[in-house]
């Protein structure tokens, strides 16, 4: 969680790599309204207010056998570094990487450093696999043991129903809104089967064939009339 300035509010980003050696941490983030916006506008040496992390129970890196990592838009990053920790566990990892449309899609090279095998999608098909749906033949023709998805709601969604049939265990990575992180406020609150689960100290990941999607889309938009405001006045200089 992060404030940019100490006007502003506290938004949630993903680990996107970190080094030890080095004590640094990278993120990276899509500017979708104010405090995104605000955040791409500081130059290298500028600062931000505050950092606290990291928050949540860490992925769980086993050697499964093979595992298919599924990653849309902004989430491609954090999936890179999820991706790598399975590579480095022993797992044979197929990566699946996607964006709206060719401009759009990020960290292409860095998992296909990775990956065993890699794929693209475009929603718009001007690179690689048009959309998900070559997803459902390559589930039958490959052995796979889990699957990890990171990127908006929809592609989390439609990767869990078709690997239902399948069994195939599916963990999907929730980003609904947060507010302290903390597991007090109440505002990630999602239904994981027949249990009401905080995403911010339960998850971020989550056995997808449980989760209640259509919940997490309707939440998701509990506060778009504020944000477009937010968005509007900063851009008018407040
Ligand atoms: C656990 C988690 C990890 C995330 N990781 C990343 C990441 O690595 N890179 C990245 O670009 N984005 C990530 N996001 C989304 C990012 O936090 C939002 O895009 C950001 O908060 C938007 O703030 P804003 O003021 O720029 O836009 P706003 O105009 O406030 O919001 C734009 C959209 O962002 C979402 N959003 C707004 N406020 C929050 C909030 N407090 N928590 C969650 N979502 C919110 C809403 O869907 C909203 O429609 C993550 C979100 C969560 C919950
Ligand atoms: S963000 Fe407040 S309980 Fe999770």
């Amino acid at each position: 969680m992060l404030r940019v300035d100490d006007n502003g509010e506290r938004i949630p980003l993903t680990i996107a790599d970190a080094s030890i050696e080095k004590g640094t941490i990278v993120v990276v983030c899509h500017e979708v309204g104010k405090t995104t916006k605000k955040l791409g506008k500081l130059k290298a040496g500028d600062h931000i207010f505050d950092l606290l992390g990291p928050l949540g129970k860490p992925a769980e890196i086993e050697n499964y056998g093979t595992v298919l990592c599924v990653g849309g838009g902004v989430m491609v990053a954090p999936l890179h570094f999820q991706a790598r920790a399975f590579h480095e566990a022993g797992n044979n990892v197929i990566g699946v990487v996607g964006a709206r449309t060719e401009g759009q899609l990020i960290f292409e090279k860095e998992m296909r450093e990775i990956c065993d095998e890699l794929y693209v999608t475009t929603d718009d098909g001007t690179k690689g696999h048009k959309g998900l749906a070559f997803l459902k033949e390559l589930l039958e023709k490959k052995k796979i043991d889990r699957v990890v998805v990171m990127g908006p709601i929809v592609t989390l969604k439609a990767v869990s129903e078709l690997t239902r049939s399948k069994g195939i265990p599916t963990i999907v990575n929730l980003i609904p809104i947060m507010v302290d992180a903390m597991g007090m406020c109440g505002a990630c609150r999602v239904t994981v089967g027949d249990q009401t689960m905080f995403a911010c100290v339960d998850g971020p990941d989550f056995d997808g064939h449980q989760v209640d999607f259509e919940e997490l889309m309707a939440r998701l938009k509990m506060f778009t009339p504020q944000e477009k405001l937010a968005f509007v006045f900063h851009e008018e200089g407040e």
